[in-house]
């Protein structure tokens, strides 16, 4: 199974609900929410992609780095690259009915333990998701995916802690910014915003059940800094794949300022249009500690299954890996802003 077979496989499953463009960059899916695009005009998601195609690297070869470490250990999780896998909710719902939901759960945290990764798996209006996505962790063992929650109301949050200890989870993570998601409302589940007390709450709660504790969808310093007060041990910054609202910048022109304050002191997650090894290298430049990709992986478990969610995997480490190489750098953490290009 190659690649192009997987994509050929996903672009016949998705039955033009996802076309499996040859740059998967929000443009073609644009306002696709129910769906696999970005919302309104689709702008965030394209932003996602441009701002990261206007950062380059700086090539360098006059060095001995000839076997560049890409592992990474993260939050208790020793990773082969440092990648996870962003969870994608309603898999059947917004992807035409390419794939049952446990079916590319499985296919997903499966996939990526054989990568030597990990997978984030998503919470949605009805519990029955969360279960499937905690199925998968309790038949890994050792905590080896990140559950998502949703910011529903405290009492939920709470019974959803209890059930992510009680499957074996070690990391948990919850996606603020599904408070702008259109198809919670329509499902009549709204999630609300938190204020920093009860965020400090939901850590405290989370810390309780020896869970560490992430918040998803932070796309500014002033929430960054909100976040760290209250205890979280990471954030991803994301603008959820552009789907949550319109108008706001790629996720790689907003990671600086919060890595010039924050890294270092809790753990940098990002995701958003990352697409290759060299994207992921720009990003940890940038400030991060890890990355998330989200879309091009659900088209890998959908042509590809278990087998493709690993082979897109390996593909994006050994790209990584390619990609320091070529710009002298030796291991994770010594990737830092020297590695990007700038005009003299
Ligand atoms: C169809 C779909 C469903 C998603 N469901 C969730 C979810 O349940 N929870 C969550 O935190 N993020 C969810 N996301 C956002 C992703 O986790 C991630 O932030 C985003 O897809 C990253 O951008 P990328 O797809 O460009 O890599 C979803 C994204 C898509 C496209």
């Amino acid at each position: 199974m190659s690649l192009k077979e997987i994509r050929v496989k996903a672009r016949e499953l998705a039955k033009g609900t996802c076309r499996v463009c040859p740059v998967c960059d929000g443009r073609a899916c644009a306002g696709e929410v129910p769906g696999m695009g970005g919302t309104g005009t689709g702008l965030s998601f394209v932003n996602n992609i441009t701002a990261l195609r206007a950062i380059y690297l700086n090539t360098r070869l006059i060095h001995k780095v000839h076997f560049p470490n890409t592992e990474i250990e993260i939050l208790g999780f020793k990773l082969k690259s440092p990648l996870m896998i962003a969870p994608i909710g309603g898999i059947a719902f917004n992807l035409g009915q390419a794939m049952p939901e446990a079916a590319y759960q499985e296919a997903i945290a499966f996939g990526a333990v054989d990568a030597g990764i990990i997978a984030g798996t998503p919470d949605a209006a009805p519990m029955e998701v969360m279960e499937i996505g905690l199925a998968q962790a309790k038949a890994l063992g050792s905590g080896l995916t990140m559950p998502f929650i949703k910011p529903w109301e405290l009492e939920r949050i709470k019974i959803e802690l209890e059930m992510c200890a009680a499957a074996g989870s070690k990391v948990v993570c919850c996606d603020l910014d599904s408070v702008g998601l259109i198809t919670l409302r329509l499902m009549g589940h709204p999630a609300y915003p938190k204020d920093a007390g009860e965020l400090a709450k939901i850590v405290a709660a989370a810390r309780q059940l020896g869970l560490k504790f992430l918040i998803k969808g932070v796309m500014s310093l002033q929430d960054a800094l909100i976040c760290q007060e209250a205890g979280v041990d990471g954030l991803v910054i994301s603008n959820h794949g552009g789907r949550v609202l319109d108008g706001v910048p790629g996720v790689a022109q907003v990671l600086p300022a919060i890595a010039r304050k924050l890294k270092g002191q809790i753990k940098l997650l990002v995701d958003g249009g990352i697409r290759s090894g060299v994207d992921i290298l720009k990003m940890l430049a940038l400030g991060a500690d890890a990355v998330m990709v989200g879309r091009p992986f659900a088209i890998a478990a959908i042509g590809g299954g278990r087998e493709g969610v690993t082979l897109f995997a390996e593909t994006l480490r050994s790209q990584l890996e390619q990609a320091m190489i070529m710009t002298g750098c030796p291991e994770v953490a010594a990737a830092n802003e020297d590695l990007l290009w700038r005009a003299e």
